[in-house]
């Protein structure tokens, strides 16, 4: 699904140039559940901008099912962004003065579309627990509802690709459970997850576990025992009515 090749970041800045990234290699499959750790400063969010084509890279090619990206136009870009890729955030990005649902419609308004927005929008709060607070202000809410919110936002077109850049960092450990349950549910049903974190058991969720330090992807390991702890987490996910039961 995405292949980068020798994939590097330079940033400059009027004094010194930084290298985020250097010469990354990767592949990640249709269905893969990748988790991608490292130091504060390693590049983590440089490498899942690169892959949620909000940047470039400087050198090297990023494959995104099969279009080499340095081909596409902007439009084009941003086209596949909104169609094929679901962003969610440590900080949420949630608009504070809007409500939930109209947070969650905000990409199908950006998308163009007119009708249906309303049910689809419910549809996305509803599978993440949150249809019953839909039209509070989204500033109103717990870190932990706002980030359920962004990911029914993130689930809105239906996206193939899931990119979370340290979802669990501001919210407490009982609603960073409910959202790797999510996560984890979202892998379960074929969606592509990848998800940045310091945090080694939230990594451990994840089937795949990179490391990055000073730009450089290290040796990859694959979670050995990965399939009991996802399958208790999606348990747990079902068994809390995190779920509205008026769907
Ligand atoms: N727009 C930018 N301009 C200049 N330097 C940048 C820019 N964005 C990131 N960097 C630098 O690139 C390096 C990697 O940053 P990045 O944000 O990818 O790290 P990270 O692994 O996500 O860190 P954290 O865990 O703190 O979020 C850092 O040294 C950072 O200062
Ligand atoms: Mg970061």
């Amino acid at each position: 699904m995405i292949h980068l090749d020798g994939v590097s970041k330079v940033y400059q800045t009027p004094t010194t140039s930084i290298t985020a990234l250097d010469r990354v290699g990767l592949r990640i499959r249709q269905g893969d559940f990748l988790a991608i750790a490292g130091p504060s400063g390693s590049g983590k969010s440089t490498l899942l901008n690169l892959l949620g084509c909000l940047d470039r890279p400087t050198s090297g090619i990023l494959t995104i099912t099969g279009v080499d990206t340095a081909t596409l136009t902007d439009q084009q870009r941003s086209r596949l962004r909104n169609r094929s890729i679901g962003f969610v955030f440590q900080m949420f990005n949630l608009i504070p003065e809007l409500t939930v649902i109209e947070n969650v419609e905000l990409p199908l308004v950006y998308a163009g579309m007119r009708r249906g927005r309303r049910e689809r929008a419910q549809d996305a709060l509803a599978r993440v627990g949150m249809l019953r607070q839909y039209d509070q202000r989204a500033g109103r809410l717990s870190g932990g509802e706002q980030q359920r919110t962004a990911i029914a936002r993130a689930l809105i077109n239906e996206p193939e690709l899931i990119l979370a850049d340290e979802p669990t960092g501001s919210i407490d450990a009982e609603s960073a459970e409910q959202v790797l349950g999510i996560l984890a549910d979202l892998h379960s049903h074929g969606r592509t997850v990848v998800l940045v974190t310091h945090n080694a058991s939230v990594a451990a969720v994840a089937r795949r576990s990179l490391r990055l330090v000073a730009g450089r992807l290290e040796q990859e390991a694959i979670t050995p025992l990965p399939v009991p702890q996802r399958r208790r987490r999606a348990e747990a996910y079902r068994a809390h009515p995190v779920a509205d039961p008026a769907v």
